[in-house]
């Protein structure tokens, strides 16, 4: 009796502890990871919204130990196992946050294109080249394009530290990157775009358009604007989404692809129709209708998959736009340059371009004393 008693007393004791810590871990994040605006101390809006991401970390996501039992387990590679073990986990603390990037929510239909970037806190180089190149906040054509970079954690220990601080010093002085403490690597990208969604949801509802990329695109985004201004019946209040369709695949099954996917996450064999993930546009209307989708559809570790997933969940379908070369562009010659600004006047998006040739090409394709042949207006048409 007297055993039992001295066990409930140690047991009491450990939860004891065992919250405590949980606080000290809630109570470190708000002092290390303030958000700088917040720090600053501004609106009624930013404490709310802080406040409402640090909930989040209160319950830490824990390890799902019954993944372990799915039939074949022990031989996945490393990085399915662990996706298998974190898969149902969607909600992490936010370290940086923009709560007025779009003006609030209620002016947030001023926004006409929002430039959502996934890039990892490493990409330090390609952040700074896009914010004066393609991706600067500007108004085109008498309309609003703003910029987010959407980012995780990297590494652990100081160099995670080391990281964090890199980005907190690029928000003083931009104010442009929406980071949460998840670890950004390829299989969680899909959590990233739905934090995105979730946040864009509270944040940003009334954005007419998303162009949602990369950080290694050549994205024309004056050429964006003035296509997205061309689509008459369409203001961001009705289903878009446009890009490089790809149509009729299934998942990888062989271990050694980057984007293999077995059968123990995906039985189906085949995919829905999606669009290529280094950049497509969609309607701020199709963006909340994918997220409210993704509520219900377990986390596939291929963010593009996913979204056109979440698409046909809706019912609704992802169309191709021939000015994205996500595949890259077609020169029709060895003996041209390729990269000949003319090819790139007209396009919309062209993926991995290295930084120092995405800023000489933003400035060649504005170049007005830039001659090329007759003009192919063809990205009207799908
Ligand atoms: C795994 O399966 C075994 C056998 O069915 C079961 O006893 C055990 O509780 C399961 N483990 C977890 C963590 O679900
Ligand atoms: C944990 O994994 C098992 C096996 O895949 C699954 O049936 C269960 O729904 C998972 N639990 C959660 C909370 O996701
Ligand atoms: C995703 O991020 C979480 C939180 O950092 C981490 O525990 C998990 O291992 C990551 N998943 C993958 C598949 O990398």
């Amino acid at each position: 009796m007297r055993n039992i008693r001295a066990k409930t007393f140690l047991l009491a004791g450990a939860l004891g502890l065992l919250v405590l810590h949980l606080c000290k871990d809630f109570i470190d994040h708000k002092t290390i990871h303030l958000p700088i605006d917040v720090r600053e101390g501004h609106s009624q809006l930013q404490q709310h919204a802080t406040k409402t991401s640090y909930t989040f970390s209160w319950t830490r996501c824990q390890q799902n130990m019954s993944a372990a039992n799915i039939t074949g387990f022990s031989s996945l590679p490393g990085g399915i196992k662990d996706f298998l073990y974190y898969r149902h986990c969607r909600h992490f603390p936010m370290l940086m946050d923009l709560p007025d990037k779009c003006g609030g929510p209620d002016k947030s239909a001023e926004v006409f294109l929002l430039l959502v970037i996934k890039s990892s806190p490493v990409n330090y180089e390609r952040r700074e080249v896009l914010r004066k190149t393609w991706a600067k906040e500007r108004l085109h054509n008498g309309v609003w394009i703003r910029r987010i970079f959407i980012s995780g954690t990297m590494g652990t220990g100081f160099e995670k530290e080391r990281l964090n601080k890199l980005l907190e010093l690029e928000q003083q002085e931009y104010s442009d990157i929406l980071q949460w403490d998840f670890s950004d690597t390829f299989y969680n990208l899909t959590l990233k775009q739905i934090l995105f969604l979730e946040w864009m949801e509270r944040n940003c509802p009334n954005a007419r358009f998303l162009l949602n990329g990369d950080d290694d695109v050549f994205a024309n985004t004056d050429n964006m604007v003035e296509y997205l201004q061309s689509l008459k019946d369409n203001d961001g209040s009705k289903h878009l989404f446009t890009g490089h369709l790809i149509q009729n695949v299934g998942p990888i099954r062989s271990s050694g692809s980057k984007y293999f996917i077995p059968v123990q996450i995906q039985e189906s064999e085949s995919y829905p129709p999606y669009c290529g993930g280094g950049g497509f546009l969609l309607s701020g209307y199709t963006a909340l209708v994918i997220y409210h989708m993704s509520q219900s559809i377990a986390i596939l570790p291929i963010d593009d998959v996913y979204m056109g997933m979440c698409l046909a969940k809706a019912g609704l379908a992802p169309v191709s736009h021939m000015g994205v070369k996500t595949a890259g562009l077609h020169i029709p010659s060895n003996a041209l340059d390729g990269y000949d600004p003319c090819y790139y006047k007209d396009v919309l998006l062209v993926h991995r371009f290295l930084s120092a040739n995405m800023y000489l090409m933003w400035h060649r394709i504005h170049d007005p004393n830039l001659k090329c042949g007759p003009s192919k207006k063809r990205l009207k048409e799908h």
